[in-house]
């Protein structure tokens, strides 16, 4: 049976951390796989989450089934720093935990699936994985650009795939820091495509990964939230993996927004069912520090605390590299006003590979780079190799 399986290639983004791994140059660059580094390059678990960590350890009684929910504390206490003042919508949004994003995002296509959706349309480039889950499915996809050269968001192509989407269809979006270009909509774009959203019934499925990494807790959700308020129903994908640090513990959520709360019921009993049959249950530990930080004033101020240092830091190496310019035949500029862990670079698969092999500097194959993989003592080999590549 087994033979008849046609052999996979490994993730291209994941096998760039073995990659990377394997090489023995000191001054190399690991601009790979979206995670968090310091000035220093390290990634390390925030204090926050190491004191709620200790606290669990302490206060945790029961390691029991929680259920295909997971922890609801946790996913109540996340709901005001992504919906605002009033969290539930009056009632009308509710959630439940899910393994990462990925969990989250897979969830909302399988459910919107089971509701009906057939087509999906979404921005490209995108993260892959968004394609991968998407074919697994059997969905269809849909592409339009997401951006235009002049490195700006493509509203239009936003707008035309939205108000000529029939039955059945659904529109994938980024709430901020847009993976893999940095390249977010305006507050007056998210205007626009809440009106055309809720004109032509298409669903919004919007997955929120970065929250708090571009410009601030409410600054990243503001586009979401104005969605949300002209819109009857929506799927929201949220990730803690980056924001609180988690990544391998996987720790994400699942929110629908619906017309009523009968509706709502009825969406989660489904949600539920879809979760048991592919994970059962998602793990705990990750869920249950962030909620710990949550519900505790002095955790949550040093939780937040650290992530404005994360983006401080990711904003001053973008705005280091816009002075820098021009590298080669690279413009700098834009860098400095895309948002997030993400930019992507004019280079071609070639130069990336020469960037790899000649300088010891890795990013995905689609020119994608990690600003947080640059300190402010690698930049400028960073941007003299750019310059040797392209120049
Ligand atoms: C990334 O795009 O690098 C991250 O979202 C990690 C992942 O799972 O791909």
């Amino acid at each position: 049976m087994l033979s008849n399986l046609e052999p996979q290639s490994p993730d291209a983004l994941l096998a760039l951390i073995k990659l990377h791994a394997a090489d023995e140059r000191t001054d190399k660059i690991d601009l790979g796989v979206g995670v968090y580094r310091t000035g220093q390059g390290d990634t390390p678990v925030f204090g926050a989450i190491k004191a709620a960590e200790r606290k669990l350890l302490e206060e945790q009684t029961s390691k029991s089934y929680l259920g295909p929910e997971g922890d609801m504390g946790f996913v109540t206490a996340l709901m005001p720093y992504i919906f605002g003042a009033d969290p539930t919508m009056g009632g009308r949004i509710n959630g439940m935990q899910t393994p990462g994003g990925t969990g989250a995002v897979r969830l909302a296509l399988a459910l919107a699936q089971k509701a009906g959706v057939n087509r999906l349309h979404m921005g490209t480039p995108s993260w892959p994985n968004h394609a991968q889950i998407i074919n697994d499915l059997e969905l269809e996809l849909v592409a339009f650009d997401h951006a235009n050269t002049d490195g700006t968001a493509n509203l239009d192509a936003l707008l035309g795939a939205i108000r000529g989407a029939g039955k059945g269809e659904a529109v994938l979006l980024h709430g901020c820091c847009h993976n893999p270009t940095g390249i977010d909509y305006s507050a007056e774009d998210w205007e626009a495509i809440g009106d055309a959203i809720a004109e032509t019934g298409i669903f919004p499925i919007i997955d929120t990964a970065y929250h708090g990494l571009g410009h601030g807790l409410d600054e990243d959700v503001a586009g979401l939230r104005s969605v949300l308020a002209k819109v009857p129903e929506a799927f929201i994908a949220y990730s803690c993996d980056k924001n609180f640090g988690m990544y391998r513990d996987r720790v994400g959520a699942f929110y629908v927004m619906t017309e009523d709360t009968d509706v709502l019921d009825k969406a989660f009993s489904n949600a539920n069912a879809l979760a048991r049959a592919s994970w059962s249950m998602p793990p705990d530990h990750g869920a249950a520090a962030v909620r710990l930080i949550l519900r505790d004033p002095d955790m949550t101020a040093q939780w937040q605390d650290e992530l404005t240092q994360m983006r401080d830091r990711m904003r001053q190496v973008r705005s280091t590299l816009a002075e820098a310019g021009m590298a080669g035949s690279v413009d700098l500029t834009p860098l400095g006003t895309q948002n997030g862990l993400f930019s992507v670079l004019p280079v071609s698969k070639e130069q990336v590979v020469q960037l790899r092999e000649e300088h010891g500097i890795y990013m995905a194959g689609s020119g994608r780079v990690n600003i947080a993989g640059l300190t402010m003592g690698n930049i400028e080999k960073f941007v003299n190799a750019i310059a040797a590549v392209t120049g």
